[in-house]
Parts: C-alpha cells; sequence; structure tokens
C-alpha cells in the first residue's frame, strides 16, 4: 500500500509553514517564499524516525547546585582567529554552522583546518563528507593546499542516515559536512536543498553530535538576500553560527561569529585568500591601511569596533558639483540613510552647502562601518572632500552625532586608542570623555570634539592642503 502523503506549503526564508500556497510570507512578509513540499506520514505507530532515535529513558530534574563548575573541553587550532571567533576554540559535541556565499572559501578554509590537525597524534580520522566535490576534486584542493590527509578521511554519503550509521562506526574527531544543502532524509520525498531536508539532516545530525560528544562543522550556502536556506529553523538547531564573508573581488575575509552558546558573539577573524590558500591575518589595520593615499583631502581613518576588537579602516568621500536637479547621495559601507541624515546636519548645524553637491562615500576593502561612531569621520570626511583641505597628519576620527550637530560618546574609546597607537597614530579626533583621571589615552593627543561646527572650523583651519 502506498505511504499517505501530506502536501503543505513552506517559506524557504523563515520555515513558516501552511496548508495553503501565499504569495507573501505571513511571518517574515517575504515575496515569492512558498514551495510546495510533501512529507510521508509515517508507516506505523512506534516506527516513527524520531522514536527510533529518542532516548528511551525518561529524563530526570536534577539540581544546578549538585555541578561543579566545569570548563567546556576544547580543541584548539593552530589559528588564533579561529579559535578566537570559536570562543576559545572548538566545543566537544558543539554543531558549528558556517555560512557564506558560494566561491568565498568555506571547503577551503575548513580543509585547511583538518589539515593543522592533520599531522597530530591520534588514531581517530578527520571524516570530510562531501556532496559537493567528488573526492578527487577535494585531492586535487588539498594538494594544492600542502596537506598530506594522513588522518582526513573523506566519504561522498548524502544520505542522512546511512551518514550517521558510519560516523558511529568511524568515531571520528571532527566532522565537516560540506554542504548541509546536499543531505536528505529519505523518509522525505522533499529534494535536498529544500527547507524541510535540511531542517530534519541538520536535527539528526545535531542529536549525532550530541551523544557522541564530536564536534561537527556544517557548511550551509547563503541565498542572494543574505540568509541561510531555511535560516532561521537551522540557526536555532546549531550552537554556533559562523559568517565567512568579504568582497570575492578583494582577497581578504571576514569569518564573525553570529550566534555562539560556547563564546561571544561578535567576535572577528581575518584572514587573506593567496595562492596557497587562506592566511591568517594577525594585524588586519596594516592590511586595511596598506594602500592608503597620503596627504589627499577626502580621507580619513576611523577605529572600527567589530565585537571587541578594534580595526583601523580607510572611509573615503567625495563631493562634487551636482550635474542633475537632485544630487546624487551614495554609500559603500555605510548606511545611505544614515549618510543623507549626516549631510542634513552638516548643512543645517555647520552651513556646509552641500545642496548642489553629489556625495559619495566608501568604506575602503568592502568593510563595513555599521556603528554610529563612524558618523564624525564620515562628516570629516565629506568636510575634507569639500573644503580641499587634507586632515592633519597621523590622525583618527571617531563619535556619533545628533540631529543638533552634537558629537556624542562611543563606546570602548580606550580600547579603539590602543589600537591607534599600536599603528603608531599620534592623534584623535573625538568626543568629550566625562572622567578623564580613569580614562587611559594610551598617549593619544585628544583633540575633543563638541560639536559638528567646531568640527568644520578645526578642518578649516588646517593649511596642510
Ligand atoms: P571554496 O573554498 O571552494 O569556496 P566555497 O566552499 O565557499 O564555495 O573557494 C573557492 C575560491 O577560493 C575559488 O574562487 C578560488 C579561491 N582559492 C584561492 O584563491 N586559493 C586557493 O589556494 C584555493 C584553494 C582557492
Ligand atoms: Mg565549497
Amino acid at each position: 500500500m502506498a505511504a499517505k502523503q501530506k502536501v503543505f506549503y513552506i517559506c524557504q526564508d523563515c520555515g513558516y509553514q501552511s496548508a495553503q500556497w501565499y504569495g507573501r510570507c505571513p511571518d517574515c512578509q517575504g515575496w515569492n517564499r512558498f514551495v510546495e513540499e510533501r512529507e510521508q506520514a509515517p508507516q506505523a505507530p512506534g516506527k516513527n524516525r524520531r522514536s527510533q532515535t529518542q532516548s528511551p529513558k525518561h529524563p530526570q530534574a536534577v539540581s544546578l547546585h549538585e555541578f561543579s563548575p566545569v570548563e567546556f573541553p576544547r580543541i584548539s587550532f593552530p589559528w588564533g582567529e579561529v579559535n578566537r571567533v570559536l570562543g576559545g576554540g572548538l566545543t566537544l559535541g558543539s554543531v558549528v554552522l558556517l555560512a557564506g556565499q558560494p566561491g568565498i572559501g568555506k571547503s577551503t578554509l575548513l580543509l585547511q583546518l583538518f589539515g593543522q590537525l592533520d599531522s597530530k597524534q591520534d588514531t581517530r580520522p578527520l571524516l570530510y563528507v562531501s556532496g559537493e566535490e567528488s573526492n578527487q576534486q577535494i585531492n586535487v584542493r588539498a594538494q594544492r593546499l600542502g596537506i598530506k590527509g594522513q588522518r582526513i578521511s573523506l566519504l561522498g554519503e548524502t544520505n542522512v542516515v546511512r551518514l550517521v550509521e558510519q560516523i558511529r562506526t568511524l568515531s571520528p574527531e571532527i566532522v565537516i559536512i560540506d554542504s548541509v544543502q546536499t543531505l536528505f532524509h529519505p523518509d522525505l520525498s522533499s529534494v535536498p536543498g529544500s527547507v524541510s531536508q535540511v531542517r530534519e539532516s541538520t536535527d539528526h545530525l545535531v542529536r549525532c553530535a550530541k551523544e557522541m560528544d564530536i564536534p561537527f562543522f556544517l557548511v550551509g550556502h547563503v541565498t542572494k538576500e543574505g540568509s541561510v536556506a531555511g535560516p532561521m529553523t537551522l540557526e536555532h538547531l546549531v550552537d554556533t553560527v559562523l559568517v565567512f564573508e568579504g568582497d570575492q573581488s578583494q582577497n581578504y575575509r571576514l569569518l564573525r561569529s553570529s550566534k555562539n552558546r560556547f563564546g561571544p558573539t561578535d567576535e572577528v577573524g581575518v584572514f587573506e585568500m593567496v595562492s596557497e590558500g587562506l592566511q591568517e591575518v594577525k594585524n588586519p589595520s596594516e592590511l586595511f591601511l596598506r594602500e592608503r593615499a597620503q596627504n589627499v583631502p577626502g580621507t580619513v581613518v576611523f577605529p572600527l569596533l567589530e565585537g571587541t576588537r578594534p580595526l583601523l579602516i580607510e572611509v573615503q568621500a567625495l563631493a562634487t558639483d551636482s550635474s542633475y536637479g537632485v544630487p546624487m547621495r551614495n554609500a559603500v559601507g555605510f548606511d545611505k540613510n544614515r549618510l543623507t541624515m549626516l549631510l542634513a546636519v552638516l548643512e543645517k548645524r555647520a552651513g556646509l552647502h552641500l545642496s548642489g553637491q553629489d556625495v559619495y562615500v566608501n568604506v575602503v576593502g568592502g568593510i563595513k562601518a555599521s556603528e554610529p561612531a563612524a558618523d564624525l569621520a564620515v562628516c570629516a570626511a565629506v568636510i575634507s572632500s569639500y573644503t580641499g583641505k587634507t586632515l592633519p597628519d597621523k590622525t583618527v576620527v571617531f563619535g556619533e552625532i545628533g540631529l543638533t550637530g552634537e558629537v556624542r560618546s562611543v563606546q570602548q574609546a580606550s580600547l579603539r586608542l590602543r589600537e591607534v597607537q599600536k599603528l603608531g597614530f599620534t592623534r584623535g579626533l573625538l568626543p568629550s570623555l566625562p572622567a578623564k583621571a580613569s580614562f587611559d589615552h594610551h598617549g593619544i593627543e585628544m583633540m575633543e570634539i563638541s560639536s559638528i561646527d567646531m568640527l568644520l572650523s578645526l578642518l578649516s583651519m588646517n593649511t596642510s592642503s
């Protein structure tokens, strides 16, 4: 007798399910995201696939004070950048989703991590499960990266039930699944990569990871809107979400943690993609400022805070006479609406006539300066481009700007100044700092800016153009 099939519709973005099709998802409001999926009903009661894998024991409540303080056991990689983003190494039994656009370097990163553990004395294999590339393709890549692969085992299994069986037999130290979108559960008839398949497969792997105390890396491709297929459900299932990002036309890549049950989020690691694979960048500020032109109007150095880490980046602006009725405002790496607001504040509070100017802002190297602390740097770059005067030498700028033109304080000013000092800068244009006695400015000369017109008069005075 043929098994009954339940037909339903599911939002590819948020996983919202419904018996009827919607043009617009009632939950996440996305358009055209619903796809039809079919799920086979379980064959007989008790043979349900969940009941097969669930533990037969009923959990008992335990008192919290019976637990002694423990550190999570972790695997440490030679790459400190990866350890930092993971919160101090890879926790045993944790499931880490590595999300990123196709071609950004996810497979390369993970294969290199395995390569680093290759020579470790351990009898357990490092299992690389690939549904995307053939074993031969992975072999070619490993050769290119100089990885011998004494401990690395390759497996081309995409059936998640058989895969979990293999993992139980092999008992590897770490498992990489490249990618979770290629896996399928045989009880579901929907295609691999569909929301229900991705969710079901991940669910199986998470239970396997917890039962066997093996850490898993799951590669997840990101759709062009920037979400992992079936994102909300998938992100809830895993312990850690790492996002690997970067401008594909640039060589460097950023590894970020956007969720971490075993460490802080918002940490960032920086890598450079070269012909021998990825290399960690220990001093990213140097990399971002490498090609900066000196003594040119319209460029400002800004100490951006990424998580707990300050990075020195270059903010550029160009203000030119507008040839259209409505002046252009455009920004790359900075919020366009915020730029429009800052230009209005410059016009109204500092009397800078920008209504006849096209203004472009660019944060160099594809970095996103999304914190309000970048406001003062953006304004300084615009003023500098408009007046044609450069900023004083070896100067950084940061501060948030309010609608009345006041410059507001920002978080972690001292931490930013430490990085500023490390990179050989000597001066900072920054907001007034209330508690001066306890404030460590790391020897940086502080020029306190309380309002936007003060910034304008200071930059207009500078005659180094
Ligand atoms: P890949 O790891 O296949 O990306 P993903 O798994 O995220 O889809 O990386 C592919 C890109 O990396 C490819 O465009 C070539 C580049 N690359 C290098 O520049 N150097 C190298 O040594 C390797 C292995 C890849
Ligand atoms: Mg890949």
